[in-house]
């Protein structure tokens, strides 16, 4: 074990105020770079998870695995203002800081970066990274600048905690392609590790907005990941068109009353449309239920 290294302005839990049971807190770059040197000197590698806080059983896979195969995982709770656009859900995204924090340290995390919304964007702010040929399509056009929001926001926190590693689902399929093809494009020399999609019993994909969808939202829901499967279903008994895959997972869709915004077939690597399932590709779609937008993908392999 590497020794614990306390910082002027750490904040604690007051119900976890016993050194072994302490989660170091965060909330400047600064004193966030100072202790992840101090982590990977001590021990490499060290390992990053980036969230939005509100974690559930999707995060606690990135959570265990980080800590699982790295000397040290930090973890990140930031909600980014700047990948939210106007009339999205910035206002009702669901906070349990305090929660959280309990979480990383049953888990094991060494320390938690938490900064403001100031430290993170300073007056002026100004710099930011795009991915054009990855954000222009899928939830691109719904959401113009979510991806630069995100792709910068992961490029400051890879800054502040210096990772080796850093965790991220496939349940974004589309963030982490994105954000793969940003750390090798910038030379950031962090290796991107991908985790499965973690659901719920009924297959739907688990997400901290899932909190917002009513019972009946909720019973819909189950559509998009069975439209994926029935997609599968197809390709294994021979279906390779995509075109008639992606009719079969529309109508479970249009069954369940969904508002569909897109229902694809993409190469897993450039995301560009497929009319032919073959080599590596994934099947990938976005919804509206009432007011919440839900998005899944499977990989679909011939
Ligand atoms: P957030 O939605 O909190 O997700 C944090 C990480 O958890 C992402 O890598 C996401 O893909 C993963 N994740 C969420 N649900 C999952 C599930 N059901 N199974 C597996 N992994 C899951 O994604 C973001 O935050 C932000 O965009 C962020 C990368 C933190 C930048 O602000």
């Amino acid at each position: 074990m590497f020794p614990r290294v306390l910082f002027s302005g750490t904040c604690r839990l007051p119900e976890f105020n016993s050194m072994d049971l302490a989660v170091d807190v965060i909330d400047s770059p600064a004193r966030m770079r100072e202790l992840s040197d101090t982590f990977r000197e001590a021990a490499p590698p060290l390992g990053l998870v980036p969230t939005m806080g509100a974690l559930h059983e999707g995060h606690l896979s990135l959570i265990r695995r980080a800590v699982s195969e790295c000397a040290s995982a930090v973890v990140s709770i930031f909600v980014n203002p700047a990948q939210f656009g106007p009339g999205e859900d910035l206002d009702t995204y669901p906070h349990t800081f305090e929660k959280d924090l309990e979480v990383c340290r049953e888990e094991g995390v060494s320390a938690v970066y938490a900064p403001s919304v100031g430290q993170m964007y300073a007056k002026g702010f100004d710099t930011w990274v795009e991915v054009p040929s990855l954000a222009s399509g899928l939830c691109g056009p719904c959401r113009p600048g979510h991806f630069r929001g995100v792709a910068t926001v992961v490029a400051k926190l890879f800054s502040a905690c210096k990772p080796d590693r850093a965790y991220f689902g496939e349940k974004d399929y589309q963030q982490l392609v994105l954000i793969r093809r940003m750390a090798r494009d910038l030379d950031m020399g962090v290796e991107i590790v991908s985790c499965p999609t973690v659901r719920e019993k009924d297959g739907v994909a688990m997400s901290s907005r899932n909190v917002n969808l009513r019972r009946e939202e909720r019973e819909n829901s189950r559509s998009l990941s069975r439209g994926l499967f029935r997609a599968r279903e197809l390709l294994g008994e021979g279906e390779a068109r995509a075109a008639v895959l992606i009719q079969a997972a529309r109508e479970e869709l249009t069954k369940a009353c969904v508002e569909i915004d897109y229902v694809e077939v993409v190469d897993s690597e450039t995301l560009a449309p497929l009319e032919t399932v073959q080599g590596s590709c994934r099947m990938v779609m976005a919804a509206k239920i009432g007011a919440t937008r839900l998005i899944d993908n499977i990989s679909l392999v011939p």
